[in-house]
């Protein structure tokens, strides 16, 4: 039996975008100087900031726009596992990101089993202004707290034979009803060793300052400025060091559209819209998407002698 699934991403460019109309543009707060400066609360932060937030911010990346501002930013949001629209921040209340159980496992020295509280105690965070570029062709500017996806790596110890990361976000429908849905839960994502070793790979703890709001994917997400927005998972429950391609959960979803790579290319259209230019989230504006989300120079490296691998898809 042929089933039609409608993905988010799935509908015209031009009906993906019109949900942020809901958002009263007037009232948006441009540029970064309103940011932090009290006005906004995110919706479903964690109760209280600890002293690790503000982290100081690393200047090595730079921006070329606005950041989006926060109360932009934590009301468009992709967040399957609570609903297919924008606006998760209505029904987001049931995940309970503490405690939060992590798992890491696989060809490591020894498995770990880790309160992500804990770990991110253990680690000295930082602050990156970051691009997201969303395969749907809207993007965003945000203010990122974490630590670098290596300083996992290193922490994790993992054999020679580790060729692969494995990314899994929970699975419960007590608190995200919506995964009873059809697609392949749960959401599963997957870098090379190459990519997580490279700096902009970015485990998030945070955002504008603060601990992770639960739109943004508390209490831990993966961030990788330079590819598409769904590699970069959210709410990550188990963290697996493998030697195999993993399956992962829009290539399973949808193999036509959405592959394993996924850098951002603007001369590579999805099947069914351009990816030439891209929408501001909060401004109406469209600017051309750059190779890479304009992060080549840290990142074009990894892909040579991978030139016949469906890289941008
Ligand atoms: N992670 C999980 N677990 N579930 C999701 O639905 N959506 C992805 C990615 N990570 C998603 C996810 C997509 S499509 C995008 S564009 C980004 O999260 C959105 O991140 P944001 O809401 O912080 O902008």
């Amino acid at each position: 039996m042929h089933v039609i699934r409608r993905k988010g991403w799935e509908i015209p460019e031009r009906e993906a975008t019109p949900e942020h109309l809901f958002l009263n543009r007037r009232s948006l707060i441009k540029g970064a100087g309103a940011i932090g400066a009290g006005l906004i609360l995110p919706t479903g932060l964690a109760a209280a900031a600890t002293d690790q937030y503000p982290a100081k911010r690393n200047e090595a990346y730079k921006l070329d726009r606005d950041l989006t501002p926060e109360n932009v930013a934590s009301r468009y949001n992709n967040f399957y596992e609570f609903g297919l629209s924008k606006n998760v921040y209505t029904n987001i209340d049931t995940l309970k990101p503490t405690p939060w159980k992590l798992k890491i496992d696989g060809l490591i020295e020894k498995p770990i089993e880790i309160d992500a509280e804990d770990l991110i105690k253990a680690m000295t965070l930082e602050e990156r202004l970051y691009r997201h570029r969303c395969v749907e062709a809207w993007s965003m500017t945000v203010p990122w707290t974490g630590f670098s996806l290596k300083k996992l790596v290193d922490y994790a110890k993992p054999t020679s034979a580790a060729k692969f990361i494995r990314f899994e976000t929970f699975q419960d429908t007590k608190m995200a009803p919506a995964q009873r849905g059809f697609f392949p839960w749960p959401y599963i994502e997957a870098v090379t060793m190459a990519e997580a070793n490279n700096d902009l790979a970015l485990m998030v703890t945070g955002a504008y300052g603060k601990p992770l709001a639960k739109v943004f994917g508390a209490p831990l997400r993966l961030h990788l400025p330079w590819k598409y927005g769904f590699k970069s998972i959210k709410s990550i429950v188990k963290i697996s060091f493998v030697d195999k391609r993993p399956e992962t959960f829009w290539e399973t979803s949808g193999p036509g559209e959405y592959g394993f790579w996924a850098n951002v290319n603007p001369q590579v259209p999805h099947p069914r819209w351009s990816q030439a230019n891209e929408e501001v989230i909060g401004t109406g504006d469209r600017r051309p998407t750059l190779l890479f989300n304009g992060y080549a120079e840290y990142v074009a490296d990894l892909y040579k002698g991978l030139e016949k691998e469906k890289l941008y898809i």
